[in-house]
């Protein structure tokens, strides 16, 4: 038995890994923005929901004040698995309607995916140190890493995937300073998961121009992983699989980008 604590698991991806990693009866703590709402989470038996607010520089030192009172001081796995994206995944950086929706949807992305899973690593360092795995995982993305892009000659996701290249750079960073102190930080892309079940906004643009840019950025990916079938995961499907990632790391992954397949290069 594990602690494993995942940002962002009251939906979506998040919720699946809870379900998963309490279904094996490890001890989780999942984070909610309000957890007054996150019934679905709070009703897994043996999961504790704490509330976290990524853009709220605070928050993240609240939750793992109260996080050290459930669990002793000591977590052995973090899952930064919170982030935002939105329907301007098809977008590029010309293709906003204005120069100030590019910059509010940058700083928001920033904001969340970057600075927020930085300060979520920074707050959680003591319980991890005290903890026997020591592994900070990133849930981050295709969009964001620069060989899946040239490969996939995508130039689309703009906001959300300089943010989570941002924060893969961040991990990195980290990785580098506790190398020799038995740390593995590393990036982990899920795949593509069908999380609308859950989702507040559909991620698909309505109009019939989004649906096409949309088709593009598929059409990306397909370039990117030609054996792909287009079939998107189920959240659990994808939560299995990056569990296993995640159980199979070794220290020389410490700083690595890895797919869910557990490779650098099977994206879908
Ligand atoms: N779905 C995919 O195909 C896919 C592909 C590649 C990578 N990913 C990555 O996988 C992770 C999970 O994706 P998903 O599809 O499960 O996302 P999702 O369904 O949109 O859920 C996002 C989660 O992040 C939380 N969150 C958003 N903004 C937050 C904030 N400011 N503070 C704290 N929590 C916040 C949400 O909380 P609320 O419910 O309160 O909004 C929710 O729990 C993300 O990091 C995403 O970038 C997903």
């Amino acid at each position: 038995m594990a602690t494993y604590v995942i940002t962002g698991a009251n939906r979506g991806l998040g919720l699946a890994l809870a379900q998963h990693l309490a279904a094996e009866g490890n001890q989780v703590i999942g984070t909610a923005r309000d957890p007054s709402t996150a019934t679905t989470l709070s009703a897994i038996p043996g999961v504790h929901v704490v509330a976290l607010e990524l853009t709220d520089p605070e928050s993240s030192k609240t939750a793992a004040a109260e996080v050290t009172k459930l669990t002793g001081g000591a977590v052995d796995v973090l899952i930064a698995n919170a982030g935002y994206y939105s329907e301007t995944l098809p977008l590029d950086f010309e293709t906003y309607p204005s120069d100030d929706a590019l910059i509010e949807d940058m700083k928001t992305s920033f904001d969340i995916n970057a600075i927020g899973a930085v300060l979520t690593i920074k707050a959680f360092l003591p319980l991890l140190k005290a903890g026997k795995q020591k592994k900070v995982v990133y849930i981050s993305t295709p969009a964001g890493n620069p060989q899946f892009s040239r490969v996939a000659k995508n130039y689309m996701s703009v906001s959300y995937g300089v943010s989570k290249a941002a924060a893969d750079y961040a991990v990195l960073k980290f990785a580098i300073k506790y190398a020799d102190e038995g740390f593995i930080f590393m990036s982990l892309s899920p795949g593509g998961v069908d999380t609308s079940a859950t989702a507040k906004v559909s991620a698909i643009p309505t109009t019939p121009e989004g649906q096409a840019r949309f088709m593009r950025m598929v059409e990306s990916f397909l370039r990117a992983s030609p054996k792909w079938d287009r079939r998107v995961q189920t959240p659990e499907e994808a939560a299995a699989k990056c569990i296993d990632v995640i159980n199979k790391l070794k220290p020389e992954d410490n700083g690595r980008f890895l797919t869910h397949h557990g490779d650098e290069t099977t994206w879908f």
